[in-house]
């Protein structure tokens, strides 16, 4: 299996002197095609961060240091604005904890496709425009046929998560797709439903997908391998079945020990 996505000595801090913190500290990441990795890790252990420093989201006073982040063998750091922003949104996407504020609040749902097609699928003729918007926006449950003039104030936070989920997936060249605790800011059912979601696109456009979560269950129905961090440092890279029978970190048992008191938030949701 080839990499799709390679990070090689990836280490972002914010601030200097006493008050600097290392966010992520030096790291190196392999992530095959098709592979499912879950994120788990304490608030405040670099999980956000280090997807951010992927895509080159992190604004001063970050600072961001790498050998190498390289999508299918092109490094893009090395990439000029333009190649970058062609690339990211089309071959690797990413989704957010809170999908009210990842949309534009000011356009309709026909607007944020338009932009998104516009940036990242350039080759994609006006005309074939609203047939795959309904397309991407029917493979999340979604019938838009008379919703994509609407703006996201009218849709719950589940239908904008749908959304955004149909705005990532929408690139027929999406290789890899990061998500950052996609489903905390919803109700019980609709995380459960939007994890199948999510379960069901990657089997079907098999994509590798790096999931940030909170919710061990979740890495072990949705994931194949988990990344444990704590305190900027990854402490665990493991396949998901070692993760919970062979914890080797004692941060890893002491998180395994804590999720075992909590009900199955997500149950059956990848099933
Ligand atoms: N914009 C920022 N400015 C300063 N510090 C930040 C910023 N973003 C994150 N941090 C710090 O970096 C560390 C990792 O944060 P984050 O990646 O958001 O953690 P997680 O997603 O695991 O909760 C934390 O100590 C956090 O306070
Ligand atoms: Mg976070």
């Amino acid at each position: 299996m080839s990499d799709r996505l390679v990070i090689e000595n990836l280490q972002v801090s914010y601030g200097s002197g006493a008050q600097r913190v290392e966010a992520v500290a030096p790291m190196s990441l392999a992530v095959p095609a098709g592979q499912k990795l879950g994120i788990v890790g304490e608030s405040g252990s670099g999980k956000s961060t280090l997807l951010k420093a992927v895509l080159g989201l992190i604004r001063p006073p970050g600072v961001v240091r790498a050998d190498g982040i390289w999508l299918d063998g092109t490094d893009l750091r090395s990439l000029s604005r333009r190649e970058f922003r062609a690339r990211c949104g089309s071959e690797i996407a990413m989704i957010f904890q809170d999908p009210v504020n990842a949309l534009n609040p000011a356009f309709s749902i026909r607007d944020q496709f338009r932009r998104s097609f516009r940036l990242h699928q350039p080759d994609l003729p006006r005309s074939r425009y609203t047939e795959t918007m309904l397309r991407a926006l029917a493979s999340v449950s979604i019938d838009a046929r008379d919703k994509l003039g609407r703006y996201p104030f009218e849709f719950s936070q589940g239908q904008l998560q749908r959304i955004m989920i149909a705005l990532a997936c929408s690139s027929p060249r999406l290789k890899v797709l990061l998500a950052d605790e996609p489903t905390s800011s919803l109700d019980v059912t609709t995380q459960a439903q939007v994890l199948d979601l999510l379960h069901a696109l990657q089997a079907e456009l098999g994509f590798s997908l790096i999931i940030v979560t909170h919710n061990l269950p979740v890495v072990a129905e949705l994931c194949d391998r988990a990344l444990v961090m704590c305190r900027g440092e990854v402490v665990e890279d493991t396949d998901v079945i070692s993760l919970f029978e062979q914890p080797t970190h004692d941060y890893t048992r002491h998180l395994l020990a804590s999720m075992a008191s909590l009900p199955r938030i997500a149950s059956g949701a990848a099933s």
